[in-house]
């Protein structure tokens, strides 16, 4: 099972090279905001504020419509997360077993809340509710590969395995 797409990082200084190939690629394709957010976010690993400002200006949509779309479609992000993107779950199921004892670990081993990315962006961790894989209990999916049945010292483990 594979939930979350490759995403590249991008850097803290934007390069707009990436954004200028997609824009020259949708140039007067009427109403490709979507697909232009998504291969944009492919190429940044988020929404950057100034990728959003330069389609404004290239589509003609407004800031208000782009930030419409990308606030509606939950596939989308407006904030830089991590290399590696690690999503406990905290169903009925996971949690009867010990998923909240895999969230303190992590936050304690990464010194970050549940939701939250590392400053160095390495890692994001995320709580979700119910992967359908309740009988692999407690799981996580770190970058779209699913885990199961874990415990605190091998989450811990994976986790300091991410580069
Ligand atoms: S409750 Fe975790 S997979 Fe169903």
């Amino acid at each position: 099972m594979v939930l979350e797409e490759t995403k590249v990082a991008s850097n803290d200084t934007f390069d707009p090279g990436a954004l200028e190939e997609i824009l020259n690629e949708y140039g007067g394709v009427e109403g490709a905001i979507i697909p232009i957010l998504q291969r944009t976010q492919a190429a940044y690993g988020y929404l950057p504020e100034e990728a959003l400002n330069v389609i404004s200006e290239r589509t003609g949509f407004s800031l208000a419509q782009i930030y419409g779309v990308a606030t509606f479609y939950s596939q989308f992000y407006l904030q830089r997360r991590g290399r590696h993107i690690v999503n406990i779950c905290d169903g009925t199921a996971c949690h009867v077993k010990g998923a909240p004892r895999l969230v303190t670990t992590l936050e304690e081993e990464l010194g970050i809340k549940a939701g939250e990315t590392t400053p160095d962006y390495r890692v994001t961790v995320e709580v979700v509710y119910c992967l359908g894989s309740c009988a692999l209990a407690p799981m996580a999916v770190i970058d779209g590969h699913v885990v199961g049945r874990l415990v605190p010292e091998k989450i811990q483990k994976l986790v300091r395995e991410l580069e």
